[in-house]
């Protein structure tokens, strides 16, 4: 049976590189695959107000927007390709706008769960990538995709990442890690044991922390070889369904929390209520 590969596109620029590298990976499926596209930036989708409302029945944002509609999508595809231009050092905003919504990934806990995905960052400039990978990542393992293959790539010129080899190469790597879970593709470079992230913070006294699945742990150096050694703690967001199911539940538990302190918390906010003056929108929303 005939499955669908969602191409998710982080750029508002049409015919340009993220959109011709998901149409790369999509030639180079071999089963039966149909391609549907969503462009994020051209969606209405709006700043999650943070009112909790998708935690609880009816466990969907209550934003009349496009939201609700992409995350079918999501929902219904068998496989994603998330790919997303360098912006100022970071992916196009648009992925980050959906992402804000992500509570009410919660609700399709079952339906996204392990989903195949492979994630590309296009960066117009060599080494000017920033945290545009990361952001990919951490945006297909929040929306509970198994992420199979994550690659940066670059060119600047509409289609320009075709013109290199690298690209295609890549292309074919991700076309096979989706369609197998044998043929993962993720750096080579050292990277996290428990999520094969490879962007790390330093904390200082020998410890660092992975900035994709927020393990802690230590490294060492050896040969002039960096390993990294992290463990997942007692509260991780992604690295196994439980880890899900339990994260979703300690969300919910923070309007009980939020009930038993009200009265404090009212009162501290209290003493600063009036301070400063806001900067508001002229444009009358
Ligand atoms: C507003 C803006 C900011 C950009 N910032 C970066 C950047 O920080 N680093 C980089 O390497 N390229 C940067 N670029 C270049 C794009 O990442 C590059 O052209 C990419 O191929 C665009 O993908 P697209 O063709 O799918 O839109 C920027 C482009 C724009 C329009």
């Amino acid at each position: 049976m005939e499955k669908t590969l969602l191409g998710i596109i982080g750029s508002p620029r049409k015919q340009g590189n993220c959109e011709v590298f998901v149409k790369a990976v999509f030639r180079r499926l071999r089963g039966p695959w149909q391609l549907r596209l969503m462009r994020l930036p051209e969606l209405d989708i709006r700043p999650c107000r943070a009112c909790y409302a998708c935690l609880f029945e009816p466990m969907k944002c209550v934003q009349d927007d496009d939201f609700n509609m992409a995350l079918q999508a999501f929902v219904e595809a068998d496989a994603w390709v998330v790919a997303a231009p360098a912006y100022l050092l970071g992916a196009n905003s648009s992925l980050k706008r959906f992402l804000d919504r992500g509570l009410s990934f919660y609700a399709h806990v079952d339906r996204l769960w392990g989903k195949p995905a492979a994630g590309v960052a296009v960066a117009g400039i060599e080494g000017k990538e920033g945290y545009t990978k990361l952001s990919v990542e951490s945006f297909i393992r929040l929306a509970l995709g198994d992420l199979r293959a994550s690659a940066v790539i670059y060119g600047a010129l509409p289609g320009e990442v075709l013109l290199g080899e690298n690209a295609a190469d890549t292309a074919a790597q991700m076309a096979a890690a989706l369609e197998s879970p044998d043929e993962r593709h993720m750096p080579g470079s050292p990277s996290c044991p428990v999520c094969g992230g490879d962007t790390f913070r330093f904390l200082g006294g020998g410890r660092v922390r992975c900035m994709l699945c927020s393990s802690a742990g230590d490294y060492e150096v050896t040969g002039g070889e960096i390993c990294f050694r992290t463990a997942a703690d007692d509260h991780p967001l992604f690295l196994t369904l439980d880890a899900v199911r339990r994260h979703a539940q300690w969300l919910r538990a923070m309007k009980e929390r939020y009930l038993f302190q009200r009265r404090e918390l009212r009162a501290v906010v209290r003493e600063y209520s009036g301070i400063g003056t806001w900067v508001h929108s002229e444009k009358g929303q």
